[in-house]
């Protein structure tokens, strides 16, 4: 069988840069089939800019405030990632909803990553809303984006437990830390042909 090249990525970010970090250095590693073709954030002064430059990958800021709104926003979005050739999109941290313009010029290709059990928590805050909720257990998600807002087929999850004493941060750190355990990995098997999306059920190969 003709072996598979490397699947070209485009990661979308907002903050941080921490997933981000951990799937270039799984790359790095060669435990990912992938190259980053180039890191997007809506934010000029994102930290994982500054990461991505660092590992020489082509980093660029799309700021929302030229645009009338979120689908024109996308269609920008969408030919910045057409023009870098990406096939896969890997949200990390980006902080935008996204529209159909986006969504079905990559169906099945545009995954999250999520701080909570979905669908328990969607949206804003998912830390704190699992906090106030009193839930025993916490975690985070990793999906395929579809048009709602963290609805899309999931496909890994990972469980942390919650402490009496727990802060926002604790458990934010205690998720982060599955988070760059479960990102990669999905990233993996994706670049390694081993997920296919069977209605709402993720199935992964062996
Ligand atoms: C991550 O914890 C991720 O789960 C969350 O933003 C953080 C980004 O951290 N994403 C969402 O809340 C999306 N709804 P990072 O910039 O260090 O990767």
């Amino acid at each position: 069988m003709a072996e598979r090249g490397p699947v070209r990525l485009a990661v979308l970010v907002s903050g941080n840069g921490t997933n981000l970090q951990a799937i270039m250095d799984h790359i790095a590693s060669g435990e990912i089939n992938a190259t980053i073709v180039c890191v997007v954030s809506n934010r000029q002064d994102a930290f994982a800019l500054e990461r991505a430059e660092k590992h020489g990958i082509p980093a660029i800021a799309l700021e929302s405030g030229a645009y009338a709104n979120r689908r024109e926003y996308d269609a920008a979005l969408v030919e910045i990632l057409r023009n870098h050739g990406a096939q896969l999109v890997v949200l990390a941290g980006f902080m935008r909803i996204l529209t159909d313009v986006m969504v079905t010029a990559y169906p099945h290709a545009i995954m999250n990553i999520h701080p909570a059990l979905l669908p328990a928590f969607p949206g804003l805050h998912a830390q704190k809303q699992a906090l106030d909720h009193g839930v025993r257990f916490a975690g985070c998600t990793v999906h395929f984006v579809d048009c709602g807002t963290d609805t899309g087929p999931i496909i890994l999850q990972a469980v942390v437990p919650v402490r009496e004493d727990d802060t926002e941060e604790s458990l934010s750190a205690r998720i982060q830390h599955e988070e760059h355990r479960i990102y990669p990995e999905a990233v993996r098997l994706f670049c390694a042909g081993k997920i296919c999306v069977d209605g709402r059920r993720v199935r992964l190969s062996p």
